[in-house]
């Protein structure tokens, strides 16, 4: 297994939340692959979740805790109607998943994990840019996402644009926030 994870800039979350006084529960929403990042979290020291509502997605990440017997508690499931407490996580992300589906389900996902993090708990957030050419169901302008974010301080965020050759490229907006003391459930 390989010490990095590929996904470098949860590295950046990572930082904010070893910093954050919460304890340490960190929910993956879109959690499956054959390398599953919610193990950059476990190894860290944090009590790991993740949420997959694909077969073959979540058959990989199984088959990776068992061959390198972690245990990263990764379930089948849809984050749109996430199947936790209130407030059950201090830390929530979403790593290249929101892009799979229409601004109607992002809102709707958003809200799912606005009411799982606790207050001021840290999530990590990824949409594509409209400078992205390639294939997404969402793609936003630079400051638009800034919208599902009114119950959170945006603590950082950052357009990553990566040139793939001459002819495609990716771009990504990234952020990083935190809930807010008495924001809505
Ligand atoms: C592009 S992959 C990214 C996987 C992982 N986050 C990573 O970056 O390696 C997106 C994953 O999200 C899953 N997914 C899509 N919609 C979902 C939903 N509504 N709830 C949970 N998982 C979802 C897909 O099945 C897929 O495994």
């Amino acid at each position: 297994m390989k010490k990095v994870i590929w996904a470098t800039p949860l590295y950046k979350f990572l930082r904010h939340c070893d910093d954050s006084p919460l304890e340490k529960t960190i929910l993956d929403c879109g959690a499956g692959g054959d390398d599953p990042l919610l193990r950059l979290f476990l190894e860290s020291g944090y009590n790991t979740t993740g949420i997959e509502i694909s077969d073959q997605p979540l058959n990989k990440a199984r088959k990776f805790c068992e061959e390198h017997g972690l245990k990263l508690n990764i379930f089948k499931g849809d984050m749109k109607k996430l199947p936790f407490k209130d407030e059950a996580f201090s830390f929530v992300y979403s790593y290249n998943t929101l892009p799979l589906m229409s601004k109607k389900e992002v809102k709707m996902a958003l809200r799912q994990i606005q009411q799982v993090v606790k207050p001021d708990g840290l999530c990590f957030i990824n949409f594509v840019s409209e400078e992205d050419e390639g294939p997404a169901d969402s793609y936003y302008e630079d400051n638009e996402p800034d919208q599902y974010f009114t119950d959170f301080l945006i603590l950082y965020k950052e357009k990553r644009i990566i040139l793939i050759g001459k002819e495609r490229k990716q771009a990504y907006i990234d952020y990083i926030v935190q809930k807010k003391q008495g924001s809505p459930k």
